[in-house]
């Protein structure tokens, strides 16, 4: 089958059995394009929670797949490729993570929703990089925090608010790999140009920006902006989005290295084309978790959700 055939069979399976697709912004274009509704982690944990199709196809990385099951279990959840995996996810181990969590029993702690649903069981609040400042921010002062597992957004969260969290030792292998020197010659090379970085970069990087924000964030600033330029710190996919919605604006990416002229997260490309028809077509792969651990890993979620509901970060 070639590509229009695919898309063709993807639409007509998808209405046949029911399905909705939810796609991250940082999937290939194509897949946004297929997409019921594009979004960031926070928006599309919430669309799933609120979906009532019978099958929920979420092309995505595995632990957004996993929240969608754990907020609508009743749904059948698939994952176009099961590889499809996160940095974040990967640095934080169960085991470990009970370990650490044991020796510091005065500690609450918040975890990014960029984690396993092991890891969500042993939280009290998850967060994603939408709302983790107002949350934080909301709790009480004296209140002794473990943040998991991105020590960036975690740092970042600490200089913004005065606190002192401590924080588990994991890094988004896209976001932290960008460096501030690279953003500084393209800033010399593009004067015009604001500089708008996701809190998962590094700090180096963090200080160099005129702007730090979530992927919803950062599009929100670049519709209201003035300027015409704009350095992107985050990842390639969303750039798709960006330029939907400011066709007159340019936009140009910081390098994840410097053998490296792009920032792909190469978990989010796994999903393609043809493993999205697969997927819909065989109903495979499926997210498939024990009642115990959904009924555990949902509880913070759920207070993640209902707190930015108070807060009024979503409705
Ligand atoms: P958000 O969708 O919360 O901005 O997170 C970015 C990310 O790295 C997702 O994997
Ligand atoms: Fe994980 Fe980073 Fe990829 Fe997001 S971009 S899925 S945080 S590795």
């Amino acid at each position: 089958m070639d590509n229009e055939q695919l898309k063709q069979e993807i639409v007509r399976l998808k209405k046949e059995k029911n399905a909705v697709i939810l796609g991250h912004y940082y999937q290939r274009n194509e897949i946004q394009d297929l997409s019921d509704y594009i979004g960031d982690s926070l928006a599309l944990a919430q669309k799933a929670e609120q979906c009532d199709s019978d099958i929920i196809v979420f092309c995505g990385v595995h632990f957004m797949a996993e929240t969608a099951k754990i907020l609508n279990p009743s749904r059948k959840v698939l994952l176009p490729d099961m590889e499809a995996s996160c940095s974040l996810a990967e640095s934080c181990e169960g085991s470990a993570f009970a370990r650490f969590k044991a020796e510091h029993p005065d500690h609450m702690v918040i975890s990014y929703i960029n984690c396993s649903a092991e890891i969500k069981a042993l939280s009290d609040l998850i967060c994603t990089s939408g709302n983790a400042e107002k949350l934080v921010r909301a709790l009480p002062e004296e209140q002794k925090i473990i943040f998991a597992p991105d020590k960036n957004l975690g740092g970042y969260i600490n200089s913004v608010t005065g606190r002192n969290m401590l924080l588990w030792d994991g890094v988004c292998m896209v976001h932290d790999a960008m460096r501030a020197e690279n953003v500084l010659k393209l800033k010399i090379e593009h004067p015009d140009a604001a500089v708008i970085a996701h809190p998962e970069c590094n700090g180096a990087l963090l200080k160099v920006a005129d702007f730090v924000g979530s992927t919803k964030a950062m599009l929100t600033y670049i519709q209201q902006s003035g300027k015409k330029k704009f350095i992107v710190a985050t990842e390639t996919g969303i750039l798709y989005e960006m330029r939907k919605n400011n066709p007159d604006k340019e936009f140009i990416v910081v390098p994840m290295g410097d053998n490296c002229n792009c920032a792909d997260c190469s978990y989010m490309k796994l999903n393609t084309l043809e493993k999205l028809y697969l997927c819909l077509r065989d109903e495979k792969p499926e997210i498939v978790m024990s009642p115990e651990l959904i009924e555990q890993a949902k509880k913070p979620i759920v207070r993640m959700l209902d707190m930015s509901k108070q807060l009024g970060i979503i409705k």
